[in-house]
């Protein structure tokens, strides 16, 4: 779409920003520059970093999910060997913050919400010292005789709520376009809770200097976290410094700060000393956020023609008492489709489990790949293919709201995927295909992510030398921040990557977007490019040409009639530093702004035990400029693994009795290895988003993710025309309901 340029961000005049940026630097599948340091072993993650005088910590879990914290028998360990101090403080027993937030949530410290919930910290010379410690600890607890509340809303003491951070979409009369429709599905899914499971665990190592804190630790915030704690403890935000270079994945666990990094800085000021604490994998899963449970009802009305009339998407999510997050389940129910007579709804319910926060793609991931499965359902009713029924039922404009959209991809998605994919051999019926004693099946779904441009801040130094240093306290969690901000530089400047130094991931420098919800690289990036731009403007005053006349290349600078200069000279000894801004323009409300994509899988499940193999899968992804193809694809890729879990393996399993995490690491909790991840084809559409972000790239982080569950769900019906509505389809659910195993040998006997 064509957007007058006056409408990008502010920016006072109609110059089509990306005129100069043809260098063809961003959008290459660039290395990342701190990849051979991750493959070496020395780049420095937080529990890494070597502070003299350091001590450890070690956080005491709750092994109750209701009452409240009596006593603890510090005496009992406290004449251990090494062990220095038993830490009982209010704050660090705060429910971690929820992304963005800046603060962190009032909580009575001696009231034990969640089985897991931190209520001390052990210090000790050593980590053994400190955890054997930790471990006898004696804690009393009253009136630990509450059960844990389950996420049922019939159970007595379930309190169900709307949350304050969504309202719901109502429009016309869903009862009677369901009534009136040629053709509907009214249907419950289900969806378990998930863990964030990042590779490298929660950890913060606290130093005081004077009365200023620095920590160094695994965020992705840094300029939220740091007011986080500066509110936890009663500081000011300037006397807090965060250093995280490197954050080994957080996936939405570490937007907030957690607490271990509270319980770090307590101990640190108690004692006087460093402290480091690091969570066990266990205590990971226990204590920081998980991906709430939900229950879904889907409805969905249809014309003849196979055209929605009606949609409905109603969800029950849970979160600890008081929390405002509730996963946005139908964000993007709200955009994706047509249907005027609509109701999408989410509710949640107060149960005793630990804080539900965002986890990769909170909303879509789960929500779409219920809507995908609905989908399915639907087209099926009708008797079309898939990939029709949605391609019919995109709408002009968004449903209810009336906004426009920016770009979609969505269509071109759909049709390049299948024909990668090699869609049209997959059969209408289900049990049609067999390869020994395994059904094969195929499947569709969409992808759909809202767009999300944040505020951020860059500074881009171009050095007397002529080689260029980016700096912003940006996080890199893995994605390829360094690589892309160093190729945006690279591209404005004329400068090949080795000559742009990207300094990431430290609070001196100034505020990046941080890394959640898809936006960093659009957000930080795009406060790059402004830096850059404003360094232009003063190169082409020095060489006496129109800025839009200025060309840099390979170090040198040319444009109108000046004669060429080489950027040293035309530096003559000084350094040029700029800090770009950005912030949403008008376009962040006057679009509706999503990236989209199609997920195609070809599945096998044995006709005999029920047992699910992915064979291949394909995406096609549209989101606007692609900055690094290489990264760009990881996230992809890595998305679609996750929806591999989601589809058949994960899900967080609470001990009714007790309330406690059962499944607490990585050998219970079955992520995706790959055993189980087949090759996997991902498809990059070219597409420019004017409206998204001065880049005209969106978000693509969490694309990867948002609705690839419902493909291989769809892939398994077509395979053996069993319908699971309880995500993960582990065999147990599958096997009750498989036909007849030898029926298509009778088939071939007709
Ligand atoms: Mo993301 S779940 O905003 O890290």
């Amino acid at each position: 779409m064509h957007l007058p340029l006056s409408d990008m961000y502010n920016q006072p005049d109609e110059r089509n920003l990306l005129d100069h940026m043809r260098q063809g630097v961003i959008g290459q599948p660039l290395d990342r520059p701190e990849g051979p340091l991750k493959v070496s072993g020395t780049a420095t993650y937080a529990a890494e970093w070597r502070i003299d005088g350091c001590v450890e910590g070690v956080l005491v879990l709750a092994s109750i999910s209701q009452g409240q914290v009596s006593r603890i028998d510090r005496d009992a360990v406290l004449a251990r060997e090494g062990v220095i101090a038993v830490i009982a403080d209010p704050a660090m027993t705060r429910r971690p913050a929820q992304g963005m937030a800046a603060k962190a949530p009032q909580q009575d410290a001696a009231k034990v919400e969640y089985f897991g919930q931190p209520v001390a910290l052990v210090v000790a010379q050593t980590f053994e010292q400190a955890r054997d410690a930790a471990l006898a600890l004696p804690i009393d607890y009253t009136d630990a005789d509450g059960d844990p509340v389950p996420f049922d809303p019939a159970a007595p003491g379930v309190k169900v709520e709307a949350p304050s951070s969504s309202k719901p979409v109502e429009g016309g009369d869903l009862d009677q376009a369901m009534q009136d429709a040629a053709f509907s599905v009214d249907v419950e899914y289900d969806t378990p809770g998930h863990a964030s499971a990042a590779m490298e665990p929660h950890a913060t190592i606290a130093q005081w200097q004077g009365d200023s804190l620095i920590l160094h630790g695994s965020y992705q915030m840094l300029s939220y976290n740091v007011k986080e704690i500066a509110d936890c403890l009663g500081l000011s935000a300037d006397k807090v410094r965060i250093i995280a270079p490197y954050v080994g994945g957080g996936f939405g666990s570490k937007l907030g700060i957690t607490h271990e990094a509270v319980a770090a800085a307590i101990a640190a000021r108690e004692l006087g000393r460093p402290v480091r604490v690091v969570m066990s994998r266990q205590q990971v899963f226990q204590t920081v956020m998980r991906r709430s449970e939900t229950r879904q009802r889907v409805r969905l009305a249809a014309d003849p023609a196979g055209r929605l009339i009606g949609l409905g998407h109603e969800a029950l999510v849970s979160n600890l008492p008081g929390e405002k997050f509730a996963e946005p389940v139908t964000q993007a129910t709200e955009f994706l489709y047509g249907g005027e007579n609509r109701l999408l709804k989410v509710e949640v319910a107060r149960i005793s489990r630990m804080t539900a926060g965002s986890v990769r793609a909170p909303g879509e991931a789960v929500g779409m790949q219920v809507l995908e499965a609905a989908m399915d359902e639907l087209a099926e009713k009708i008797g079309i293919d898939p990939i029709e029924l949605r391609k019919r039922n995109l709408p002009a404009e968004v449903p209810v709201a009336g906004t426009p959209y920016s770009s979609r991809m969505l269509t071109q998605a759909l049709e390049q995927g299948a024909e990668a994919f090699g869609w049209r051999a997959r059969q209408d019926r289900p049990c049609q295909t067999r390869d020994g004693d395994w059904w094969i099946g195929m499947g569709v779904a969409s992808a759909a992510r809202v767009n999300m441009m944040v505020p951020a801040k860059a500074q881009v130094t171009l050095k007397a030398d002529g080689s260029a240093v980016v700096e912003s306290d940006q996080t890199d969690i893995g994605t390829g921040s360094y690589a892309i901000l160093g190729q945006i530089a690279g591209e404005m400047l004329g400068l090949p990557m080795a000559r742009v130094d990207v300094k990431l991931g430290d609070t001196v420098h100034p505020a990046g977007a941080g890394s959640g919800g898809s936006f960093g690289a659009i957000s930080t990036g795009s406060a790059v490019m402004y830096a850059c731009e404003a360094i232009r403007a003063k190169l082409a005053k020095a060489l006496g040409c129109e800025t839009e006349d200025l060309a840099l290349k390979d170090g040198m600078a040319s444009g109108g009639n000046a004669s060429p200069r080489a950027l040293r000279d035309l530096l003559n000894g000084e350094d040029i530093a700029e800090t770009g801004t950005i912030k949403p323009g008008k376009t962040a409300k006057a679009f509706s702004q999503a990236s989209y994509g199609a997920f195609f899988a070809e599945v096998a499940v044995h006709a005999f035990t029920g047992e699910v193999r992915v064979r291949r899968m394909t995406g096609a992804f549209g989101f606007g400029r692609v900055l690094n193809a290489k990264t760009a694809r990881s996230q992809c890729l890595g998305g679609m693994v996750w929806g591999i879990g989601s589809a058949l393996t994960e899900e967080l399993a609470f001990d009714t009795r007790d309330g406690h995490l059962v499944n607490h690491d990585l050998a219970e909790y079955h992520v995706p290895v790959h055993a189980d991840v087949p090759a996997i084809e991902v498809i990059l559409l070219e597409e420019r988003d004017a409206a998204a972000s001065p880049l005209q790239a969106k978000g693509v982080g969490e694309l990867g993710i948002c609705g690839a569950a419902g493909a291989i769900a769809n892939a398994v019906y077509n395979a053996c025309g069993v319908r699971v509505r309880s995500f993960p389809l582990t065999l147990d659910k599958i096997l009750p309901a498989l036909p007849d195993p030898f029926a298509r040998r009778a088939d071939a006997a007709l």
